[in-house]
């Protein structure tokens, strides 16, 4: 996949790690699912969110695909270190999906339709193989609901920056906001979305490297390059933005963000 914006280093991979076992309760205190369900994770990329689902539902089956045969390979890897049991992992594109039609009691997919330039379309195509009565889970953040103290405006563009690369390449990072109306417009019904807001303060200081430093800011630092090559922004304020950023992560400082868990039924 040439258009990830955020690409498939080892440096990424981390992240990604980093930003599930962060968020690990935040997102999955209710990833429970009825027992003996057949789920398709759909995009689970190096395993981030498996390695927290899986084992919260072992009477459950899990079959995990990604475009990605380098993703999966170090998926494999951690599952299988972790004496997972009820995950396989198969290499599939979300767009030509290679499995019955109302073959999966639930879908789950999370932090992959903001990489997709037509969202509606792999929900279409991930209902069709989802049994009728079954549920889809939709889980994304929103660059826009990123608020900090001391504000910036250094900070906001250096976020911005992220935000337009993102969209260059045909995502959306503010796509948390859509989750209620992209589900309808896909045809699922009965869609209840649950904001997830992630508060920061110096008196949290494992989210405090978990999430502002190692998840939100790292991802932020991974576009310099992008950024600076398309003049999005000056190297002068670059550099400011992501120092205001690492600043509220001292004793005074706040940070805020909210990530989107929708939950639908295709009926
Ligand atoms: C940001 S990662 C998220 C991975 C994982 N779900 C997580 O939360 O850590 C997005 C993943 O979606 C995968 N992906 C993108 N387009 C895809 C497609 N059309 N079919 C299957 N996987 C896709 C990428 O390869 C990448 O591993």
């Amino acid at each position: 996949m040439n258009n990830y914006v955020h690409g498939y280093s080892e440096k990424e991979s981390t992240r990604l790690h980093d930003q599930a076992s962060t968020l690990d309760e935040l997102l999955h205190f209710d990833s429970i699912f009825p027992k003996n369900s057949k789920i398709l994770e759909a995009g689970c990329g190096v395993a981030s969110q498996t390695k927290i689902i899986a084992p919260k539902n072992p009477l459950c089956h899990f079959t995990s695909i990604d475009i990605s045969e380098t993703s999966l390979k170090i998926a494999k890897k951690l599952i299988h270190s972790l004496k997972i049991d009820n995950v396989v992992f198969q290499k599939g594109n979300i767009f030509k999906l290679n499995f019955d039609t109302e073959s999966f009691d639930h879908i789950f997919i999370c932090f992959v339709l903001e990489h997709l330039p037509n969202p509606i379309q792999a929900l279409h195509s991930l209902k069709k193989i989802l049994k009728k009565g079954g549920t889809i889970t939709v889980i994304e953040g929103d660059h826009g609901s990123a608020y900090f103290y001391p504000n910036s405006l250094a900070a906001q563009k250096a976020i911005n920056c992220q935000v337009e690369l993102q969209a260059m390449h045909g995502g959306n990072a503010l796509i948390g906001r859509e989750i209620y109306p992209l589900l309808y417009q896909a045809g699922f019904s009965d869609c209840i979305v649950s904001p997830r807001m992630v508060y920061v303060d110096s008196s949290k200081p494992n989210l405090v490297e978990g999430f502002i430093k190692n998840t939100f800011t790292a991802m932020i630092e991974g576009v310099e390059k992008d950024a600076l090559q398309k003049s999005l922004i000056s190297k002068q304020e670059w550099d400011k933005g992501i120092k205001d950023l690492y600043r509220t992560t001292e004793k005074d400082g706040v940070f805020c963000y909210t990530f989107f868990k929708g939950k639908a039924i295709n009926k």
